[in-house]
This record gives C-alpha cells, sequence and structure tokens, in this order.
C-alpha cells in the first residue's frame, strides 16, 4: 500500500515522522509529500486519495483496515477547505515528494523557466508586469517594475535576492513553498534572473527554519544542472526580525550587522555587494513559475479585484478553528476567511479582534469583517495585509496588552539606527502602562477632561492617551522603517477599537 504523509515542520511536529515510521514496520510504502495546508488535520494520513486525521500510533492499523471513520475526512481534494480554494502557487501543495526532481517535472516544473528563456528578458518583463503581480512581502510593490528597474540599471554583476525571513506571527506560507516546493521557489528566482541579467541569486532564510534550509540546500544540488548558468545558494540568518527588512537583510547577507540602510539608493540599483539587486519575498518569486507558464494573459492577470492582481496565500492562525494554508484570489472578505473559513474561534467564544498582517498589522473589530482582501482596502482602513498572517483573538483577549506588546516588541527588534523607533517604542510601553495603571476610559475623559485621576504621574489618561497618539503620529511618519513606522497600526487600532482595555477592567487586573 502506498501511504502518503507529510514532512512539513508542522506535521513533523505532531508526530508525522512516527506515524510513517509505523507504516514503514508494516511493509508500506510512505511518501513523505508536502502538506495540504489544513493544520487542525495533522498528521493528516492518505491513502488512494482518501483523508485521516489528525491520525495518531492507534489509528494505523485501523486506517489500514479502511476503518477509523471517526477520523476519516474522505476524498481530500473535495474537503471543502480545499475546494474552495483558487491554488496556484500552492498548486502541488500535499501532492508531491518536496526534493523529487521526478514528481516536479511531472507536475509542469520547469515549463516556466524553459519558455522565458525561449523569450526572452524584454517578453519576461512585459508578462510579469502585465500580470499585475505585486510585491507579496508587505509593501505591494508591482513586481514587473521593480524587475524593470534592475534590468535596466547599469553593471554587468546583478543579484536575485530572496527574502526568506519570515517574521511575521501567524505566517508560515514562505516556509511551506520551501519546505513543500522548493524547486518551484528556485524557478522563480532562474526566472527572474533571465528577466534582468543576474546568474547569481541567494536565498536568506531564518535560522529558525531548518527543515527548510535542508530542503533547499537538497533541491540546490538536485537541480544545479537545469538552472545552470544561474546559481543560487542559501545564507542563514541569526534571529533578528528586522533583517527582514530588505537593507538590512543585505547588510546581513554581506556578513555585516542586520541594521537599516537610508533608501535611496534603491537595492533595485544599489543592493547586494552595491550591485543592482531584486529582493523579493518567496511568495512574489514562487508565483512566477505559473505566469511565465501561462503567459501573458494569465489567470493572474484575471483573478482579483482593482489593483490586487491574482491569489494570495492566506494564512489562518491563532484562536481559530480550522487553522491552516487558503490561497484565494485577492476581494474575500476577512469575516468569510475568519467565520465561514476558519469556523471561528477554537475555543467556541466570540471572536473579539483579528489582526492581520504580522505584529505591526492592525487589530480588526469585527465590525469591519466587510472589508475585502485587497490592498489598497485596507490601507483605507489603517490597516495592512502585509504579508497574509491573520491572527484570531476571543474575548479573553486583552487588547490593552497587546498594544503594550507592540511596543515592547518594537523596542526588542528595532535595529537602533533611528530615534522615533529605538527610544519611541521604550517611552510608548512605559506611556501605555501609566495609562492602564490609572486611567479612565476616553469616553468619560471626554465628558469630565477636568478630573484628573493619575496624580502620580501629573497627568491624566487622558493627556496620556494623546501623548501616546503623538508618539505614535512621530513614528509613523519619522520612522526610517517599517518597523518602527508600523508599529503605530496594532496600538492605535486596539485603542480606537477598545478603549476599555486601556483603561478598564482589564488594565485594573494587571
Ligand atoms: P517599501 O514600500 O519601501 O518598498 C517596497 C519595495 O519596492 C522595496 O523592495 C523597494 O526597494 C521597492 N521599490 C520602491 N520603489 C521602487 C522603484 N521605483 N523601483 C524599484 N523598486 C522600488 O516597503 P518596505 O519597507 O520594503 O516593506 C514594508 C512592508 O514589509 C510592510 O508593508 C510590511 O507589511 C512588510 N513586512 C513584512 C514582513 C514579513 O515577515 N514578510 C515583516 C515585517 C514587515
Ligand atoms: Fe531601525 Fe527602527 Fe529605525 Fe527601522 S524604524 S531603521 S528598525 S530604528
Amino acid at each position: 500500500r502506498l501511504i502518503r504523509i507529510s514532512d512539513d515542520a508542522l506535521a513533523r511536529a505532531l508526530g508525522a515522522d512516527k506515524l510513517a515510521a509505523a507504516y514503514e514496520k508494516k511493509g508500506c510504502e510512505v511518501h513523505r509529500t508536502s502538506s495540504w495546508g489544513m493544520q487542525w488535520l495533522e498528521p493528516l494520513v492518505e491513502i488512494d486519495g482518501i483523508g485521516w486525521g489528525p491520525a495518531t500510533l492507534e489509528d494505523v492499523d485501523d486506517i489500514l483496515a479502511g476503518n477509523g471513520d471517526e477520523i476519516c475526512i474522505g476524498p481530500i481534494a473535495a474537503h471543502p477547505f480545499i475546494a474552495r480554494q483558487q491554488r496556484l502557487t500552492f498548486a502541488r501543495a500535499g501532492k508531491t515528494r518536496p526534493t523529487s526532481m521526478e514528481d516536479y517535472a511531472a507536475t509542469g516544473g520547469w515549463t516556466g523557466l524553459n519558455r522565458a528563456r525561449q523569450i526572452g528578458s524584454e517578453a519576461i518583463l512585459a508578462e510579469v508586469t502585465q500580470s499585475g503581480l505585486r510585491g507579496r512581502g508587505g509593501a505591494g510593490f508591482p513586481a514587473g517594475i521593480k524587475w524593470q528597474t534592475v534590468a535596466r540599471a547599469a553593471g554587468p554583476q546583478k543579484y536575485i535576492v530572496c527574502n526568506a525571513d519570515e517574521g511575521d506571527s501567524a505566517t508560515f506560507a514562505d516556509r511551506m513553498v520551501m519546505e513543500g516546493d522548493p524547486f518551484l521557489l528556485i524557478e522563480g528566482m532562474a526566472i527572474a534572473g533571465a528577466a534582468v541579467g543576474a546568474d547569481q541569486g541567494y536565498i536568506y532564510v531564518r535560522s529558525e527554519y531548518p527543515d527548510a534550509i535542508r530542503k533547499l540546500n537538497e533541491a540546490l544540488q538536485k537541480c544545479r544542472d537545469t538552472i545552470a548558468p544561474f546559481r543560487c545558494e542559501v545564507r542563514v540568518g541569526a534571529g533578528a526580525y528586522v533583517c527582514g527588512e530588505e537593507t538590512s537583510l543585505l547588510n546581513s547577507l554581506e556578513g555585516k550587522r542586520g541594521e537599516v540602510r537610508a533608501k535611496p539608493p534603491l537595492p533595485a540599483l544599489e543592493g547586494a555587494f552595491g550591485k543592482p539587486t531584486v529582493v523579493n519575498n518567496v511568495l512574489t518569486l514562487a508565483a512566477i513559475p505559473h505566469i511565465l507558464t501561462e503567459g501573458g494573459a494569465s489567470l493572474y492577470e484575471k483573478l482579483g479585484i482593482e489593483r490586487s492582481k491574482g491569489t494570495m496565500p492566506i494564512q489562518l492562525a491563532g484562536n481559530i478553528k480550522h487553522g491552516g494554508l487558503f490561497e484565494t484570489a485577492f476581494g474575500i472578505s476577512l469575516g468569510e476567511l475568519v467565520n465561514d473559513i476558519g469556523g471561528g474561534t477554537d475555543s467556541g467564544r466570540p471572536v473579539k479582534a483579528v489582526q492581520v498582517g504580522g505584529p505591526l498589522g492592525a487589530y480588526l473589530h469585527p465590525d469591519q469583517f466587510d472589508i475585502p482582501f485587497d490592498y489598497e482596502a485596507y490601507t483605507k482602513a489603517d490597516a495592512l495585509i502585509g504579508h497574509g498572517g491573520i491572527t484570531v483573538f476571543d474575548d479573553t483577549a486583552d487588547m490593552g496588552a497587546m498594544a503594550r506588546f507592540a511596543m515592547e516588541f518594537c523596542a526588542a527588534e528595532s535595529c537602533g539606527k533611528c530615534t522615533p523607533c529605538r527610544i519611541g517604542s521604550v517611552r510608548g510601553v512605559e506611556i501605555i502602562d501609566r495609562i492602564r495603571a490609572g486611567g479612565r476610559t476616553p469616553d468619560e475623559i471626554e465628558r469630565a477632561p477636568q478630573m484628573h485621576n493619575a496624580p502620580r504621574h501629573g497627568r491624566s489618561a487622558g493627556d496620556e492617551i494623546g501623548l501616546l497618539t503623538d508618539l505614535c503620529e512621530t513614528m509613523k511618519f519619522g520612522s526610517l522603517c517599517a518597523l518602527g513606522g508600523f508599529t503605530p497600526y496594532p496600538v492605535m487600532s486596539a485603542l480606537k477599537n477598545w478603549p476599555e482595555d486601556f483603561t478598564g477592567k482589564a488594565a485594573a487586573e494587571t
């Protein structure tokens, strides 16, 4: 019997290796595949397209006998969580062995690269631009325009750098690509190389992803001849969140301290080792083979809404019943993602807040659940879609504590280069502590501004809230990079939507 079990790090953490060994002991052929991305069902055992999950060692015999009804989910591909998706980047998820050249080629691998080589640089640039693909790391800058800038830059030496320093909370899509379909990323980088005239690539991976590092290195060994003359190496980071910022990443890549560089010059003109460099996120580069396989009028251009084209691999996490990877066209509402697809909270309690876009993303209130997943719509709501991570909180969450955490996180991860972030974040923690220690709700303060009830510091909670708002403005507009510049989003959204958590009962209990 052929058994398929994922070797994704999440499945392994939940016991997939032991299950695989148990089936091998029983004489079964076991294929370790990528994950389907239904995390609440891992480890998922698949036989002839039928799935059982989450499976334990006690289920091994029952599953082999075709029993185990209570954990059987039927045909995996027809499961609503999968059937509702439009998987382009994750088309192979759950279906192939990650580092098998045979599986990759048999499922359309290298078609995009071969076609790219035939049509040449200008045509590749035109197709990527026409597709409307925007940077998936968070900022959403059009990939085709970035590539054009690098292609037109002077100089014989150029680089492709893949930003795989996936540090946002609730994000794991980069990891799943690298662990589950590493050739896809490598193919995307080789196409980028052909487009801009770069023969060297670097994948900068965070050290917290050992499985991804191992698989990328294995895949790079195997496909060396296929991608030549393009060459690619893995470089491992050392755990600083700010190294996900592109200029800080480049410094780290060059062996320097991971400190942010001022822009300009843009990395597109002076990037790695001072040479023109494409810096793209894993998901951006992994979207490329599909676009080049299909040609200019690919599905990418047809899917999505407004200026947000194609699909986005959205990551559902936190207190959610059905967490996992959900790739869909832009435009889906937050409510549909959290309630219909995610099934609401895992605790069964009401959803209180949803943070979209990592630790620097805004906390959205259920009142905002009709916002479509679209770069501009989120910007308009003082929020960001970032790298597509969604963290759900139930009604026990203390949003004042979460706002404090945002400032604390910024203080811990700041590279120290600019004052609003380095000092502002520390002052931010102190102000939130003062508000939570002695204040009243902004509503109460509005009604009775003359009542100063925080005599210890000579300022009322209202004054402190004003100070916090001022500080956030300074950080937003005065910081050199997104770390300091975006920290105000979680802080101000928490303050706006849940003021009672700053000065009310929750604060009083801490
Ligand atoms: P940005 O807006 O400064 O730049 C976006 C990209 O476009 C950069 O690569 C920049 O070099 C490039 N660019 C801008 N103008 C260009 C031009 N004329 N020609 C060529 N290239 C050009 O944004 P930044 O600071 O790079 O990224 C901020 C984003 O990072 C935020 O939106 C945030 O969501 C995201 N982020 C993602 C994290 C993750 O784990 N993926 C972690 C933290 C933040
Ligand atoms: Fe460094 Fe923070 Fe300034 Fe960014 S905002 S450059 S992380 S100090």
